[in-house]
This record gives structure tokens, sequence and C-alpha cells, in this order.
């Protein structure tokens, strides 16, 4: 459920008509909505009630201080893959103690910044690695809480680019070489052994990959508490899926994958984390978009947008779909005709949808894309000189640019020019 809703026949985020957004911000513009980023984090805390837990929104679905702020203020933590993340995490006012590091290539630059802002637990994900954790904690003098995620060869049935549990997959280690990894980290100083963490892919629409790995998590923690580990919280990732097609999706509820979690490891007596990303942010953000031209093509109209997979690359990138949908209602039985939906950028790739069912979009128009809260602005880049999209939060009746359209002066004085071109 969201708050972007046609009032009038006029779409709305909360109280305000996106036109007037796109009005005060421009176009291209993602826009975010508090009341579905509060009620996503919400339905997940009350699908863990009565369990020991904390939340860590995984901030690479949507990292914009507004939205980090606007969580933690309800208490989640955070996870985070990079020190700009966890800079994030903390300016956002994220407790330091509700933040883990995940992440296969952790710098130790970034591990020095994890000690020193005292992180909830690192997750570590190999052998060299936990070697470099803790001689950067023996030299500060300090002690790394550490989980390991461990791979345990579960194939999350999702897309190939964001499956992370089979033993294919770079992440993690797998589960058989555990207890090992454990045995060495108990005996290394500047470690401290808290946990077990798993992580099997993004955007699962189907619960049983998830009751497989924390079945497998639940025996290893079992094995691993009675050789002697003080394992005391599981980590057990992000990756619930949402309904992108609205009309023909309906993904788990985060309440069944609280009974499935409770299920799978709630006897273990274990502080449980989970690492939501889509689902807190996916649906609450939408893409906000202006039709330059409408073309006409062979056997087909291209809808040519001002917005371009520099914007939203998940089309061009993943093959995803996201529902769109003009500002303005259609009228009851208005015609829909297939039209390919494309930005201006030069690569055919540049496409966001094939022959979509469309109500008219004229020039000027404005459309939504839906379902872009997560993985929509923090992939965005500055492709073909094109500034980087602006970020907008609306709260009731209230909206503010909570990331500013750079300038073009700002974007080209990030260039230098070298003293022998002069
Ligand atoms: N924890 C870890 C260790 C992760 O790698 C991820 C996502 C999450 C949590 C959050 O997963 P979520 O709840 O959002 O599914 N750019 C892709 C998605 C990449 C996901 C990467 N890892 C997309 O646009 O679909």
């Amino acid at each position: 459920m969201d708050h972007f809703t046609y009032r009038g026949g006029r779409l709305h985020a909360e109280d305000v008509p996106l036109a007037r957004i796109a009005e005060a911000a421009g176009t291209p513009v993602y826009v975010y909505s508090t009341a579905t980023l509060a009620r996503h984090f919400r339905v997940f805390d009350e699908a863990l009630a009565g369990t020991d837990h904390f939340i860590a929104y995984a901030l690479k679905a949507n990292s914009n201080l507004a939205v980090v702020a606007t969580l933690a203020r309800m208490g989640a933590g955070a996870d985070v893959v990079s020190e700009g993340e966890l800079r994030r995490a903390l300016a956002a006012g994220v407790e330091p103690a509700k933040i883990v590091f995940s992440g296969v290539g952790k710098t130790q630059a970034e591990m020095r910044a994890g000690l020193e802002a005292g992180i909830a637990h690192f997750n570590v994900e190999s052998e060299p690695e936990l070697e470099a954790l803790s001689s950067v904690a023996q030299a500060m003098g300090a002690t790394a809480r550490i989980a390991l995620r461990v791979n345990p060869g579960v194939d999350a049935k999702t897309h190939a680019k964001i499956s992370t549990g089979r033993y294919e997959d770079k992440f993690g280690v797998p589960i058989d070489r555990a207890p090992a990894f454990y045995a060495r980290a108990a005996g290394l100083p500047g470690i401290e052994v808290v946990g077990v963490d798993v992580h099997i892919g993004s955007q699962l629409t189907d619960l049983a990959p998830f009751e497989a790995a924390f079945t497998k998590v639940a025996g290893l923690t079992r094995r691993l508490r009675a050789e002697g580990h003080d394992i005391r919280r599981l980590d057990l990732g992000g990756g619930l899926g949402i309904p992108y097609r609205a009309s023909n999706e309906a993904p788990p509820l985060p309440f069944d994958y609280g009974a499935l979690i409770r299920r799978t490891v709630g006897d273990l007596g274990c502080q449980i984390v989970i690492e939501p990303g889509r689902l807190i942010a996916g649906n609450a953000g939408v893409l906000v978009a202006r039709c330059i031209y409408r073309k006409a093509g062979e056997g087909r109209d291209f809808v040519i947008l001002d917005a371009a997979m520099n914007d939203l690359v998940r089309p061009a990138m993943y093959d995803a779909w996201h529902d769109i949908v003009p500002l303005v209602e259609p009228a009851p039985g208005a015609p829909v005709a297939p039209v390919d939906v494309v930005g201006p950028v030069c690569e055919s790739g540049d496409t966001f949808a094939k022959a979509r069912e469309l109500p008219p979009v004229a020039p000027g128009d404005l459309v939504a894309f839906r379902s872009a809260g997560a993985y929509g602005a923090v992939m965005a880049s500055e492709y073909n000189t094109r500034p980087l999209v602006p970020e907008v939060l609306v709260n009731g009746a209230e909206f503010a640019v909570v990331r500013a359209r750079p300038t073009y002066d700002e974007m080209l004085a990030r260039d230098r020019l070298p003293p022998w071109v002069g």
C-alpha cells in the first residue's frame, strides 16, 4: 500500500498534487512519501513484535538523508556497505548500536570508520577480510564484533543480477566452511564473534528460499553454540520483494515473513536483525517525467520523455517493469494503445517500456513511474552530462526539495584542466 492516489482526477503524493511538485522542482524529479516510508517500517517492526530485534534499513535502496532520518526517528537502524553510507547513517541520526556494515570488499579505512563509530557488528564475507579486520581492530586497541555472512547455497529465484545466495555468487563463505571460519575467528585478537549473517538476494517473491536459508542458519547456530561460540544475533538480510505490476503481482507480506522467521529461528533466543531496503522505500517513491515529443515510428509510436536511463536505470539494467501512469487520471474507458516509452539518451537501452498499453500521452503531459523509491535515485548518474535528478519528500500537505538538481556550472566546476592543456 502506498500514498500515491488520484484525487479529483489528479495523481497526488499524500495531500500534494504531483503536478505542483513538478512545477516547483522541474522534471524529471523523484518524489517520496513520508507516510508510505513510515508505514512500511512499521509493518516490519510489527511483524517482529515480541521478538528482540532491530530493523537495519538497507541504505543502498535510498540513502537520501531526509529518508534515512525519517526512518531513524522511528527507531530504524541501518545496513551500510561503504564509508559513504556509514557517514549518511550517522549524519541522519541512526544509533551506531543499530548499524551493521555489510559488503564483500570493505577497505581498512572503512573498517576503521566502523570501529570508530562503534557499530553493532561487521558482516564479514571472507577469511582474508577477517584477518584484515583483526589487525585493524588490534592496531586501534578496539574490538570488532562480527557475524560471518554464510552463503547457504540457496537459489533465491530472482533476477540473476540480484541473486546472492548460490555458491556461484561472490557473496559470503559457503556454509559448510563456516565452522572452520568461526574456529579461526575465536582465536583472533580484536575479534568478537556475535552472530551469523545471511542474505540470499533481492526482490524475492516467494518465501520458500528464505525458509531454506533460515533453516540452514538455525542448524549452523546450534552447531556453533555446541562448539562454544556465543552466537546471540542473527542477521537475516533483506530481500523481500514488492509488487511492481500493481495489476498482477502479490508478493508475500512482511507479516508472513515475520512468522517464518519465528518458525525457523525463533526458538534460538537470538536477537534478530533484518536489512530490508526495497520494501521500505520502493513503493514510497515515484519518478515524475514530462513527455517531450511523441513520434510515429514503423508500426509503433514512441513516447519520448525528459527522464532517461541515467535517472532510472532499472529497466535498462534488469529489464525491470515499472508501472507508468499519467498524472491526469484517464477518463473511464479511455482508449489505450501500445507505445514504446523512451528517454533522450543515445542508446537503444534507454527504453523504459516496449509496447506498453498506455492512454494517450501528448507532449507536455506528465507521467509517473511507480515503485521507483528504491534503487532509483541512488543508481542515477550524470551520463550524457544530464544533471543528477532531484528528490522531493512529501509529508501530508507539505513538501520539500531534499536534494536539489545541480546547476550546469556546479557540474562543470567539478572538472579541472591539467596545466599542459592550459
Ligand atoms: N542486505 C544486503 C547485504 C544486500 O546486499 C541488499 C541488497 C539488501 C540488504 C537489501 O535488499 P532489499 O531488501 O532491498 O531487496 N539494484 C537492484 C537491487 C540490488 C540489491 C542489492 N543488495 C535493483 O534495482 O533491483
